[in-house]
């Protein structure tokens, strides 16, 4: 496993020098006026009449058009699921209420559970939905019974102002080579709003990736960076699962309060205005480190919260 590591490893600083395999100018790209970002899915919510996971779904309204990025955990295969029900909550209604789908990696949390995950594909509910007519953008070969898959292998326009990166390598101990693929908005006066799954690919590799990308600044970044260093999400036989799995780091060194430090001040080094950090990969002490850093600028990512940026 050890040598699997180390190549795996090599690999991704491999693919990391060929990334990005183009560039956009910010004319080709576009830019929106206003986002509207609604958390359905993360572990924690505004209050106790919506369902929280240590999973991801957010639902991203860009200038009109509609993004589902994620599908949630369904830990507990309910029909419907949490991801449903918290959505009816906040007056949507799937698939009627999306335009489109992006996966942001295949992992159980963001594809709707474990079965989806061996079976390489992902679902909205345990009986899933008929996604006719709706195209889902995923990094890695997947399929799905009514959606259009597209597996994404270069930036990828969706509309005006709104952007898939490539799918960035990462390479996870135990789980081994996991690609992850991040949303990203160009927002009017601001810059790029950068939306991540669980943050695998490393936040600092996809924001140097995006500067090579398109001459822009990030202005935000929301969503997962995988640093769990005080507790875990995830606690089976009392072991802390986050902090060894669905990390790029070797179980003898697991994400540290260094590497918190190191994430703060990179975003502090390329300006990056505004920050939310989802609850379901890592800890409170990560979340209040750059909640104490960005103070009124943080976003707090609950399930029911709607935040618009303009
Ligand atoms: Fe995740």
């Amino acid at each position: 496993m050890y040598f699997r590591y180390k190549k795996g490893l090599k690999w991704v600083n491999e693919q990391l020098q060929k990334l990005p395999t183009t560039t956009i100018s910010p004319e080709e790209l576009g830019e929106v006026d206003k986002l509207k970002i609604i958390f359905l899915i993360d572990y924690y919510t505004v209050d106790n009449r919506f369902k929280g996971e240590a999973g991801v779904s957010y639902y991203i309204t860009a200038d009109g058009f509609r993004i589902l990025f994620d599908t949630g955990f369904n830990t507990k295969k309910e029909e419907p699921s949490p991801l449903l029900r918290n959505a009816q909550l906040m007056g949507l209604k799937f698939p009627d209420d999306t335009d489109i789908i992006v996966i942001s990696h295949m992992h159980l949390d963001h594809i709707g559970g474990i079965k989806n995950q061996l079976k390489r594909t992902f679902s909205l509910s345990k009986k899933d939905l008929d996604l006719t007519g709706i195209k889902a953008y995923v990094p890695v070969p997947m399929t799905h019974p009514t959606a259009e898959v597209i597996l994404n292998q270069a930036p990828t326009t969706l509309h005006r102002g709104v952007l898939v990166t490539d799918p960035l390598p990462s390479m996870l101990y135990f789980m081994g080579r996991t690609p992850e693929e991040a949303l990203v908005v160009n927002l009017k006066d601001k810059g790029l709003v950068a939306l991540v799954g669980c943050g695998h690919q490393k936040v600092q590799n996809l924001l140097n990736y995006l500067e090579k990308l398109i001459p822009i600044p990030v202005y935000a970044v929301i969503g997962g960076v995988h640093l769990p260093v005080t507790q875990s999400r995830e606690v089976r036989l009392g072991l802390p699962m986050q902090k060894f799995l669905g990390t790029g780091k070797p179980p003898w060194n697991p994400p540290s309060k260094e590497d918190v430090e190191e994430l703060v001040k990179f975003l502090k080094s390329k300006n990056v205005q505004k920050v939310g950090i989802s609850a379901h990969d890592s800890c409170d002490y990560t979340i209040n480190r750059f909640k104490e850093e960005w103070k009124d600028n943080y976003i707090d990512i609950k399930v029911g919260k709607e935040v618009t940026l303009e």
